[in-house]
């Protein structure tokens, strides 16, 4: 193998750029040709292809957000798209291909795989959603981004006596609310893992004010079953004691310069994932597992949402006290 691509596709995460920097400099040193594929899988069709080399990488590990921008790309997921994504790839002479994305992204990669090119993938999504690996590149930064807000949120909920309903990004996923409620003290969560009954956050809320708490926390992750608005206007319909006031994170997750962990392991992602490729290894994705960096198949990474650990939801609830 002598030239690779790399592209990063679906929502961008923070440690992005560490892991194309790593993708980039590990090809190099192995003598293999690099090329950046700018906005996922549409760049790929349109051919926005160019080569990178070590100081085109310069100064962007602590960046959040893509150098090679990202996109979603409706016409990848048509065979005529990916046809045409293959013609791309051998008019630029590139042999295999890092793909740095979430679920979609990476079942995209599957496809490529399946009509015989050689693709790893990098679980890269603030909602740490993916199979076959414990952490999702960006995923730490996102919770400490969430941590950082909520910790604020309290200051001023202290201050004024109030119960805030703080929602937190994720999808599907409950994983980054769960660990918000846990790390940040929160009286209630609701993830779409677990439902709750509006009555029961609002008895808990109740409780809270008797028991004399500053303030309560309520997260909510924005695949929850009950919305944030309904469990607001409920909150203040049934006049908890507390004042109620709502906060929406929304994509300030996305941004913020990544955590030492997410560098750390973009980098080391990146660099398995090329060492991956010039070995002919394809149709994997590697990730973090434990401590150590393993492979596992695509198919079985996009097969299924990884299940979030549930004893974690009854550890929030013994620590709400
Ligand atoms: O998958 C990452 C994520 O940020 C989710 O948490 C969220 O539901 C979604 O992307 C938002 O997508 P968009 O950036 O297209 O609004």
């Amino acid at each position: 193998m002598k030239c690779i691509g790399v592209l990063t596709s679906g929502g961008d995460s923070p440690g992005m750029n560490a892991c194309i920097r790593a993708v980039v400099r590990t090809g190099l040193s192995l003598g293999l040709e690099v090329m950046g594929i700018k906005r996922g899988y549409t760049g790929l069709i349109d051919g926005e292809i160019e080569p990178m080399g070590a100081r085109s990488v310069g100064g962007i590990i602590q960046r959040a957000g893509t150098i090679l921008q990202t996109e979603r790309c409706e016409e990848f997921k048509t065979l005529q798209g990916r046809r045409k994504a293959l013609r791309k790839l051998n008019e630029y002479s590139i042999e295999g291909l890092v793909v740095i994305g979430g679920g979609g992204s990476l079942k995209g990669a599957l496809e490529l795989h399946k009509m015989g090119f050689h693709v790893v993938g990098v679980p890269a999504s603030i909602d740490n959603d993916i199979c076959g690996t414990d952490m999702s590149i960006g995923t730490d930064t996102a919770l400490n981004t969430a941590l950082d807000a909520v910790d604020k949120i309290k200051e001023t909920g202290s201050s004024h006596g109030r119960a805030f309903i703080v929602e937190v990004m994720g999808r599907n996923c409950g994983y980054l609310a769960l660990m918000t409620a846990i790390a940040g003290g929160a009286e209630v969560v609701l993830i779409p893992e677990k439902e709750m009954a509006l009555e029961e956050v609002a008895e808990i809320l109740e409780q809270a004010y008797i028991k004399g708490k500053a303030h309560a926390l309520v997260v909510i992750a924005e695949g929850a079953k009950c919305k944030t608005s309904k469990v607001a206007a409920y909150l203040q319909k049934e006049e908890v004691g507390f004042e109620v006031r709502t906060t929406i994170l929304g994509h300030v997750q996305r941004g913020g310069s990544p955590s030492a962990f997410d560098r750390l392991l973009a980098t080391r992602l990146g660099a398995s994932a090329v060492q991956k490729l010039a070995q002919g290894v394809s149709g994997m994705m590697v990730g973090l597992i434990g401590s150590k960096i393993k492979t596992t198949s695509l198919e079985q990474v996009t097969e299924r949402h990884k299940e979030l650990n549930i004893t974690f939801y009854d550890m929030a609830e013994v620590l709400a006290k």
